[in-house]
């Protein structure tokens, strides 16, 4: 989703700082492009349509003090390059993350004083306001002051005054801001990683402040003037690269053994303290998990692991319904939002309503230093390192284990494991990530891919768990190949989807409960008796010689609490591999967006 860098300093290095920063946030999705710079007390301002390539195409590396940059995921308005940022009204340039909620209410009145529109945005009305603002008061801290009190909706800004060479504005509301210092140089930001090359001095901007930044000043004001808190970026958060693999996507799914390892391990060592540490849960009656894409889809797992093995009802809601509906929670409630990027709006949104409520609230995070990691009351991080690849993997997982751990925490405030069953458990983590490892040196999914590549549709079955599963495996599919993917409980599909299967539509059908084998069994032989690509994927223990299937993965056991977390990686490394065969852009999908910060 749109992306913001700003940069005040070395003459020399505006312009590259600004591509730089913009080519570092091309994972988060974006449509169009464009950077404004000061050049002899002017404001230029160059735009593109597509990707970065050809902004800088259209860009000479002039010298130039300060500017700022944008990557546009378009919300209101198409992508175009009239309709990308930076945009200018009178004397005001500027980029923005969020949505202005009543900008035609402000247009219509702006419209009726003699501002005109070259745009159809939300953005260029936003930029018209701040500059009749600063048209009425002169001043323009006290001009933002008072567009803060009408702008309605969410916003980073990142705002040049051409009155005012050598400075730069930034104002934040609902939409992640930082700052960044070094040696006579200043930079903002909407994501640390824009500007972690230069500097690891960063400064998180709270809800509701304005900033100005002059040489080697800042101007901070959120209710009254502070200073500034630094903090020091963690350097393993802002490491980026493919090591060598062809997608970001693939390196991931290769990374997942040391991520689960790394996610799980903490809470394992010196007999569980910090398992022991988490919070206490057994205090709750009832839990909700409140996420969306596929952190929802860990949530129907999480609510499979903690109602099966914890014995807790838990509520899987989607954020976007969840945070306007009539929620039934109360102080025996507990509510897990679960979020890779930390900063999802509906999420986010979410985590407030119940915060707001006096209700508890845990975070699983993969950004510790996210909005949603710091307004949560418990925050549990997952460790899988940065994330690029628009379609996520090994944050899925790890979120996947550390729904297991709080399971097994709950389970053992309990007394519902007895010494003999966590013995054999904590055996079976020992072993997962070496299980993980030696499935993806197995795995060689090109020949199934090759099969089925050509189809536009393709179903996915599963009972239970499995069927938990089977929405992140369509999921992934869908976004990266572009093909139509529907994911089913299996007995469900007689009930109207049946009627889509048609000779050769591929059905993949996962089966790995023993409790329920029988069951999906008979759904999968209805599909191929209607014509269906049987593929099937089956644990090893329920693996035999059947005429149900005509192709199969076989997946190895764990204890059925990780399960689970086996489960999901021939999906992702199929979906990959049918996604390369189409020669889709596999780390950038169309469309898509990575930290989806608008609602
Ligand atoms: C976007 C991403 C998905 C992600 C979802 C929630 O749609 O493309 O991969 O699952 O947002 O993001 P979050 O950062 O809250 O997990």
């Amino acid at each position: 989703m749109c992306g913001i860098v700003g940069y005040l300093g070395n003459k020399e290095k505006t312009i590259s700082v600004l591509i730089e920063g913009l080519k570092t946030l091309e994972y988060r999705g974006y449509d169009s492009a464009g950077i404004a710079y000061q050049k002899e007390n002017k404001i230029k301002i160059i735009k593109s349509v597509g990707r970065l390539q050809n902004l800088e195409q259209k860009i000479n590396l002039e010298d130039s003090i300060l500017g700022i940059g944008h990557t546009r995921w378009a919300t209101h308005g198409k992508p175009s390059t009239t309709n990308s940022h930076p945009h200018q009204v009178g004397s005001i340039t500027l980029v923005h993350n969020g949505i202005i909620e009543n900008y035609i209410e402000l247009k219509q009145s702006l419209e009726k004083i003699g501002y005109h529109f070259q745009t159809e945005t939300d953005t260029e009305v936003a930029t018209a306001y701040i500059d009749y603002c600063y048209k009425q008061t002169k001043d323009m801290i006290k001009a933002l002051k008072k567009a803060k009190e009408k702008l309605k909706g969410s916003y980073a800004f990142g705002i040049i005054n051409s009155d005012e060479p050598n400075t730069l504005y930034a104002m934040k509301k609902e939409s992640p801001l930082i700052l960044g210092r070094s040696k006579d140089e200043l930079f903002l930001a909407s994501d640390p990683m824009a500007i972690s090359s230069h500097t690891k001095e960063i400064c998180y901007l709270k809800e509701g402040s304005i900033a100005k930044l002059e040489k080697n000043k800042i101007t901070l004001i959120e209710d009254k003037e502070t200073t500034p808190t630094w903090v020091t970026l963690d350097i393993e958060q802002t490491k980026c690269n493919k090591n060598g693999y062809e997608h970001y996507m693939l390196k991931e799914i290769h990374e997942q053994p040391d991520v689960i390892y790394n996610t799980i391990m903490p809470y394992l060592e010196n007999n569980l303290e910090n398992l022991h540490k988490m919070p206490h849960f057994s205090k709750y009656q009832k839990i909700q998990i409140v996420a969306c894409g596929s952190a929802y889809h860990t949530g129907l797992v999480g609510k499979w692991m903690l109602e099966t093995y914890a014995n807790i009802p838990v509520e899987v809601e989607i954020a976007s319904e969840y945070r306007y509906k009539k929620v039934f929670y109360d102080k025996k409630t507990l509510v897990i939002v679960v979020s890779q990027s930390g900063e999802t709006a509906d999420t986010l949104a979410s985590l407030r309503k119940a915060n707001k409520d006096g209700i508890d609230t845990l975070a699983i995070v993969n950004v510790i230093t996210s909005t949603i990691a710091r307004e949560a009351k418990y925050v549990l991080p997952v460790k899988a390192g940065i994330e690029i690849a628009v379609a996520t993997t090994k944050a899925y997982l790890a979120q996947l284990a550390l729904f297991s751990l709080i399971t097994l925490k709950l389970a053992l405030e309990k007394n519902q494991v007895n010494e003999e069953e966590l013995e054999e458990l904590l055996v079976h983590y020992q072993k997962l990530p070496i299980k993980i490892k030696k499935m993806l040196k197995e795995l060689n999914l090109k020949e199934l891919a090759s099969k089925v590549y050509k189809n536009e549709d393709i179903f996915f079955l599963g009972r239970g768990i499995d069927y938990a599963i089977c929405t992140e495996a369509s999921l992934k599919l869908k976004e990266i190949s572009y093909i139509h993917s529907e994911s089913y409980a299996a007995g469900e599909l007689k009930h109207g989807t049946i009627s889509l299967i048609n000779k050769k539509t591929p059905v993949l059908s996962l089966v790995t409960d023993k409790y329920i084998t029988e069951k999906t069994i008979s759904n999968i032989k209805e599909v191929k008796a209607r014509g269906a690509y049987s593929i099937v994927i089956i644990t090893q223990q329920l693996d035999e010689e059947a005429d149900y299937y005509d192709d199969k993965i076989v997946i190895p056991n764990t204890h059925f609490l990780l399960q689970p977390i086996l489960n999901i990686i021939p999906f992702q490394l199929l979906a990959y591999e049918i996604a390369k065969l189409r020669g889709c852009d596999i780390d950038k999908p169309k469309n898509l967006a990575k930290s989806v910060t608008v609602e």
